[in-house]
């Protein structure tokens, strides 16, 4: 059977699920339940100055029957002094020795990093996480993502902290940004031992049309907040990727951004991830969705015949290239499996209007035909049919050889070299 044990960095955990920091993992109390559920480890809400917050301060995007499709909120860090905070945070290492626990935080002033990292160490916390990626609240008094999107600055605190850090160090990246190597990098170069990516995205997640107030609502007004849920998985396994597959870099990486099961916690793995950190499903679900996760990936990683988390981290990000790189010979078509078909038309109409008119409708029957020749493979109609595996995306032989963008004689670049060539 497969070992979930981890080593992050230097950071051990019975597994690689940790809650991430935000308020699952406020109090003793709840951080005992989480490890009593199963959780692996946990990144404390984030620890500095002490912080009032506001009523209310959750949104959410539902979406069709999905009631929290996406999670927005308007929180900023703790509301607890830091006093109440080691105190707790103590009594849960003493009850859980074997569990990571880590002290994320943000500060301002070197002092001030200095002066927490060595309270928290007295206690006995296993590591840190800066974060640099709150978009709200803290930006704006140059912290959290303020951080976060300034490589140079990124750097320099991070470099502070490593100046008295004994414990390792992961360092808490922001989405908001658009090269996510260049903080990743910074990261790295200011001695952290380890990042952690994606904290929430700038957004809003909707309007009150009959009030016409923006969500969370405060007193009629509102502020921009940080969304996470399901919703942006996709934008953090892309990121994960883009650190992975960065030449130059080379931390171990957890991925945080819309997990909800082991199989999204795979996926995150895949990109790159050794340890995966969830937030808003265990505001949703609670703690006990780790048993699901634990056993899930543990299965996972037994029918891969993989021994350990390790095995299976970056597999996929390897498979994720520049689009010129991709062959541009390979064909498929849609094929619609007749028996399956309901006669919905939902294909037709998609494929007519949105795509590339290449589903025909018949006389007789209510299952459209499609046209191979004027199909280019997009996927859209087997992505709008609302029967499992009744249009499948099946290969088409060419004959011809592999050709990607990158030797593509229309390429303007490769077109200059062969005139300077000719000149
Ligand atoms: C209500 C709320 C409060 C959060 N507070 C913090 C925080 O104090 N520090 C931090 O680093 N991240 C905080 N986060 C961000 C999460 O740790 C996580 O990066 C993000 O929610 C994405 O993960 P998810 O999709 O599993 O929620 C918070 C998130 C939520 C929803
Ligand atoms: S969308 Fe699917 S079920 Fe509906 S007509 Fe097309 S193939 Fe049939
Ligand atoms: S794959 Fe695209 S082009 Fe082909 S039939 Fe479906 S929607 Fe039309």
């Amino acid at each position: 059977m497969a070992n979930l044990e981890c080593n992050f960095a230097g950071i051990k955990s019975p597994n690689p699920f940790w809650l991430a920091s935000g308020p699952p993992a406020n109090t003793a109390y709840q951080v005992i339940n989480a490890f009593k559920a199963g959780w692996g480890g946990a990144v404390w809400k984030t620890l500095g100055v002490p912080i009032v917050n506001v009523s209310s301060r959750y949104g959410a995007m539902s979406y069709k029957n999905e009631k929290i499709a996406g999670f927005n909120n308007i929180e900023l860090i703790t509301d607890r002094s830091l006093e109440d905070n080691l105190k707790d945070m103590k009594e849960v290492k003493e009850k859980f020795p074997n569990h990571a626990l880590i002290a994320s935080m943000m500060f301002e002033k070197k002092e001030e990093w200095h002066d927490c990292i060595k309270k928290c160490e007295d206690i006995g916390v296993d590591g840190f996480e800066l974060n640099y990626g709150c978009p709200h609240g803290m930006c704006e008094r140059g912290m959290g993502s303020a951080v976060g999107q300034n490589p140079d600055v990124c750097e320099k605190i991070t470099s502070w902290v490593m100046e008295v850090a004994k414990k390792p160090v992961i360092v808490k990246l922001t989405p908001n940004i658009t090269d996510i190597t260049k903080a990743g990098l910074a990261a790295q170069r200011g001695g952290a031992n380890a990042v952690s990516l994606i904290n929430t995205i700038n957004s809003v997640t909707g309007i009150d049309l009959d009030t016409m107030e923006p969500n969370p609502k405060v007193a009629g007004l509102s502020s921009h907040g940080g969304y996470c849920g399901p919703a942006v998985k996709p934008i953090a396994l892309n990121m994960i990727a883009e650190l992975t597959n960065h030449p130059d870099f080379h931390l171990p990486i957890s991925g945080i951004g819309g997990i909800e099961t082991w199989r999204d916690a795979a996926e995150h793995i895949l990109m790159g991830a050794s340890t995966v950190q969830v937030c808003t499903a265990v505001m949703h679900y609670g703690f006990k969705i780790v048993q699901d996760m634990t056993e899930g990936l543990s299965n996972y990683l037994d029918s891969q015949k993989m021994k350990s988390v390790l095995e299976l981290s970056g597999i996929t990000a390897k498979k994720l290239r520049k689009w010129e790189d991709l062959d541009l010979n390979y064909k498929i078509i849609a094929s619609i499996d007749e028996e399956k078909c309901i006669g919905c038309q939902l294909c037709y109409i998609a494929c007519e209007d949105g795509a590339h008119q290449a589903i025909a409708l018949l006389k007789n029957s209510r299952v459209p035909k499609i046209k191979e020749d004027h199909c280019v493979g997009c996927n859209l109609c087997s992505l709008v049919c609302p029967v499992e595996s009744c249009i499948s995306m099946i290969n088409v032989t060419t004959n011809k050889q592999k050709l990607i963008w990158k030797e593509h004689p229309k390429n303007p670049i490769n077109i200059a070299i062969g005139t300077s060539l000719k000149r």
